[in-house]
C-alpha cells in the first residue's frame, strides 16, 4: 500500500477534513493549522501521502537546533562544536487510522529523512529530531533513533522523548 502513496508538499486546496490518526491533537493540528503555518506563517512545512486522491498521512517538518551537549554518542559529540548544530525537527507524523500497518508512516519518515539530507548539503544539518511520544518510541528506535542525552533526567514516563538520528546514519541508509 504505501507503494502506491505519493508524498508531497501540502497544497493550499488539499481537503484535510476527514482525516483522523487516532490523536485528536494531532487532527486538530492537521485541519486547522498545518495550512497557516506552512502558507502564512512560514513556521513548517507539511509533506502528505495520498493514495488515490486521498489524504493518508503527514508529516510535518520544521528547521531547528540542538545542543552539542544534547547529541547521543560521546564519538560523535566531542567533533562537533559547542554553538547550537542545525537539525531539521519532524514536529508532526499522523496516519489516518484506515491505513495504520501499512508501510505510510515508515515511507513519510523515510522521506524526512531524505528531506535532511537535502538540507545537510544546502544549508547544513546533523541529523533529525522528534519529540517521540513514549508509547511510539519504539517505532523511532527500529529506525535508529536514540534518546537525546540527559533528557530522562526529571522527566515523566509519560511526556514527549526526545530522539535523535544522525546524519551520517541516514546517509548510510540511502546508501545504492
Ligand atoms: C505511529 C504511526 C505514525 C505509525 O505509522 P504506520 O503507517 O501505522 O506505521 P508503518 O506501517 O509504517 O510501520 C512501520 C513499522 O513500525 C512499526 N510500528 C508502527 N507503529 C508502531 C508503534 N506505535 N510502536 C512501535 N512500532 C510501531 C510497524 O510494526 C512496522 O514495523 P516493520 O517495519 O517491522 O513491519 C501511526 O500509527 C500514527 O499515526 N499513530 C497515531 C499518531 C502518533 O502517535 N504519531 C506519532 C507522534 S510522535
Amino acid at each position: 500500500m504505501a507503494g502506491a502513496a505519493e508524498i508531497r508538499p501540502l497544497a493550499r486546496d488539499d481537503d484535510r477534513g476527514g482525516f483522523s490518526c487516532g490523536h485528536a491533537e494531532l487532527d486538530r493540528f492537521f485541519e486547522h493549522y498545518a495550512g497557516q503555518n506552512q502558507f502564512k506563517l512560514h513556521l513548517a512545512v507539511t509533506y502528505v501521502a495520498v493514495i488515490e486522491a486521498r489524504i493518508v498521512g503527514f508529516a510535518t517538518v520544521t528547521p531547528a537546533s540542538i545542543e552539542r551537549a544534547t547529541v547521543p554518542g560521546a564519538r560523535l559529540r566531542k567533533r562537533l562544536p559547542s554553538y547550537p548544530l542545525p537539525v531539521l525537527r519532524l514536529a508532526r507524523l499522523g496516519v489516518d487510522t484506515r491505513a495504520q500497518g501499512s508501510g505510510i508512516g515508515k515511507a513519510l519518515l523515510r522521506h524526512v529523512l531524505g528531506l535532511a539530507l537535502e538540507q545537510r548539503d544546502r544549508l547544513g544539518c546533523v541529523g533529525v529530531v522528534v519529540d517521540a511520544k513514549p508509547e511510539v518510541a519504539a517505532f523511532y528506535e527500529a529506525l535508529g533513533f536514540q534518546a537525546l542525552a540527559g533528557v530522562r533526567e526529571g522527566a515523566l514516563v509519560s511526556e514527549p522523548l526526545p530522539m535523535f538520528l544522525g546524519i551520517e546514519t541516514i546517509a548510510a541508509g540511502f546508501a545504492p
